[in-house]
């Protein structure tokens, strides 16, 4: 059976009882409406040697604008938790807003780097504050050893990875990668929004990260392959925000795959749902 701890004071006193077991915890932080995508997070903080996993649920609020989607946001707390125990979670943080942010509270993270590489943080100036302050907390939280993020917030696992080893956070972050449908779909919570004509049409965003990666691993030069990216994905019917090749660790922008490893990630919205989704190329 999952226990769920509301409190930080008791998920720390239950941390020390693994601990003193000498047994390794991985922490696996998210905002509920659990699919596969985030069993795969649980598996691969197994695959690191934990022999006990404690997964997070908490939709933040400082993570999301006014206009954004906070009151709708899914909330599915007891699936979730029966999703938890049926991959044998021990145990699952589920805080109350007061208990992370209770009255009074005033300190603020000012994420840089990857947190300002013109993607993401265009579109939602303040959003990576927000994860930064929420993720440090689950970290210091949680005290675990490893905490596991998925690939497909591809920047956000970049703002952490800085920023645990600037705040000299102990906690080794392990990056996991995307689990997508049948027709490449990337799983997300947010795929519920779409209607069934806008989720049939959903897949042309990582057919075209595909074709786009293997273009320009075939030498197409970067700012034209990218270019005709948008363009299909907009001829498909989404408004493409953005369609880019970046340095895969610091999300420089890259002229030209020589420059280093790469990443391709694209946001686009279809109908009222923004879609994000990356690829190595
Ligand atoms: O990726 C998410 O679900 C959230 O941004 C996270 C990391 C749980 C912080 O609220």
């Amino acid at each position: 059976m999952t226990q769920i701890f509301r409190t930080v004071a008791e998920l720390r006193a239950n941390g020390a009882r693994w601990r003193g077991q000498g047994e390794r915890i991985a922490l696996v932080p998210t905002m509920g409406a659990l699919h596969a995508g985030h069993l795969s997070l649980v598996q691969a903080a197994r695959e690191q040697r934990c022999a006990r996993v404690v997964v997070s649920i908490f939709v933040n609020p400082t993570q999301f604008a006014a206009n954004e989607d906070f009151g709708a946001y899914p909330r599915t707390f007891d699936a979730d938790l029966e999703k938890l125990a049926s991959v044998g979670v021990d145990a699952c943080f589920a805080p109350t807003p007061d208990e992370m942010y209770p009255s009074g509270f005033c300190t603020k993270i000012i994420p840089g780097g990857p947190a300002l590489a013109g993607l993401e943080d265009r579109f939602r100036p303040e959003h990576f504050a927000g994860v930064a302050q929420v993720v440090t907390k689950l970290l210091n939280a949680a005290q675990a050893d490893c905490a596991c993020f998925g690939e497909k917030d591809y920047q956000q696992l970049a703002v952490i990875r800085q920023m645990a080893g600037d705040l000299d956070i102990p906690t080794e972050i392990h990056g996991v990668p995307i689990l997508r449908e049948a027709d490449g779909l990337a799983l997300s919570s947010r795929n519920v929004y779409l209607s069934a004509d806008e989720r049939k049409r959903a897949a042309l965003l990582s057919q075209v990260l595909r074709d786009t990666a293997e273009r320009l691993r075939a030498g197409g030069e970067v700012a034209a392959v990218c270019a005709e990216a948008s363009r299909r994905i907009a001829e498909g019917g989404f408004a493409v925000d953005y369609f880019e090749a970046r340095h895969a660790a610091t999300l420089a922008p890259l002229a030209t795959l020589a420059e280093g490893p790469a990443r391709l990630l694209v946001a686009a919205r279809l109908g009222k749902t923004r879609l994000i989704d990356n690829c190595a190329i």
